[in-house]
């Protein structure tokens, strides 16, 4: 696999600047605590959502971190250069996040008892959510067009590689009451729900009132008007928002404007032939 723009891996293509050989290597050594929560996607799976989500559940309903700290300070990513800036100033209990797979998490993660929030979203949403990312993102190559890029994502010629490696990979990690597995459409559907389900595999036990406050704190609408949640504060040569918004329609279902039938039978059957044989099934369906 090579690719010209990104940084190469253990055969995982990364995005250049916010990662690099010093940020790998601190992720490689970091050394996780007991009380640690880790939000894992796979890129445009609902990150930044639970970015968050999580600090509010972890702190009672206290919206401090939503409204003075930028999304990638709060919760900042294990792999990214930023960590060890940031790490020092984590509240207790800390809150990451990860695109890695499970192979590639620290050794100090399979010691310890830190929990993980896995968010999945439908392949074929994140397929088109990647798709508008990378017109956006000057950090990532220019995805072509829709029909190219699909090809690249079938065969993980993007970043943090295929989609169905992720998914494999945490769904037989073996983690058993540490994980969480929630998807993206059931926020969408209930926010509420889902923060009700979190808080109890937190043992956070938060009041309905406090749920409520949190949903609404973390609704899209609200993010799209948070500076701190929006990324209006990450420069323009970063990324472009008048190309699209990172927060761009927060829906289940945009595949449908995009996919031919063709395209639609081939992203089925490339993903259905991928996850053969393995002991769990989607939660949705891929017709
Ligand atoms: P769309 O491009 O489909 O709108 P990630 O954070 O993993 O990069 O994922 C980004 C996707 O999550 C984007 O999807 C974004 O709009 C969506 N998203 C972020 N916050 C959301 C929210 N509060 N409600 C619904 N969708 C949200």
């Amino acid at each position: 696999m090579s690719s010209s723009m990104y940084v190469e891996y253990r055969g995982l293509l990364l995005p250049p600047g916010a990662h690099n050989a010093e940020s790998l290597e601190f992720a490689q050594n970091f050394s996780v605590e007991d009380s640690d929560v880790f939000v894992v996607t796979y890129p445009k799976s609902g990150t930044i959502w639970m970015q968050e989500i999580l600090p509010l559940v972890l702190n009672g309903g206290d919206l401090t971190p939503i409204q003075t700290v930028v999304n990638w300070d709060r919760v900042p990513w294990l792999e990214e250069t930023r960590l060890a800036q940031v790490v020092d100033k984590l509240p207790s209990p800390r809150a990451l996040v990860t695109h890695f797979r499970y192979s590639f998490m620290p050794p100090s993660f399979r010691t310890s008892k830190a929990k993980v929030v896995y968010v999945m979203r439908n392949p074929k949403d994140v397929l088109v959510s990647s798709y508008y990312f990378h017109q956006m993102a000057t950090f990532l190559e220019d995805p072509g067009t829709f029909e190219e890029f699909m090809e690249k994502f079938l065969d993980g010629r993007v970043f943090f590689g295929k989609w169905t490696d992720h998914v494999k990979s945490w769904r037989n990690a073996e983690l058993g009451d540490r994980i969480l597995f929630i998807t993206y459409e059931e926020m969408v559907q209930d926010l509420p729900a889902s923060i009700r389900h979190i808080s109890g595999f937190l043992h956070r036990n938060l009041s309905e009132e406090v749920i409520q406050k949190i949903a609404e704190h973390c609704s899209f609408q609200s993010m799209k008007a948070n500076a701190m949640s929006n990324f209006s504060l990450c420069p323009k040569e970063y990324m472009d928002s008048d190309k699209s918004p990172f927060l761009r329609k927060g829906i289940a279902g945009d595949w449908k404007n995009h996919f031919s039938s063709e395209q639609l039978a081939r992203f089925k059957s490339v993903i259905t032939k991928e996850l053969e044989g393995e002991n769990f099934s989607l939660p949705w369906s891929l017709d």
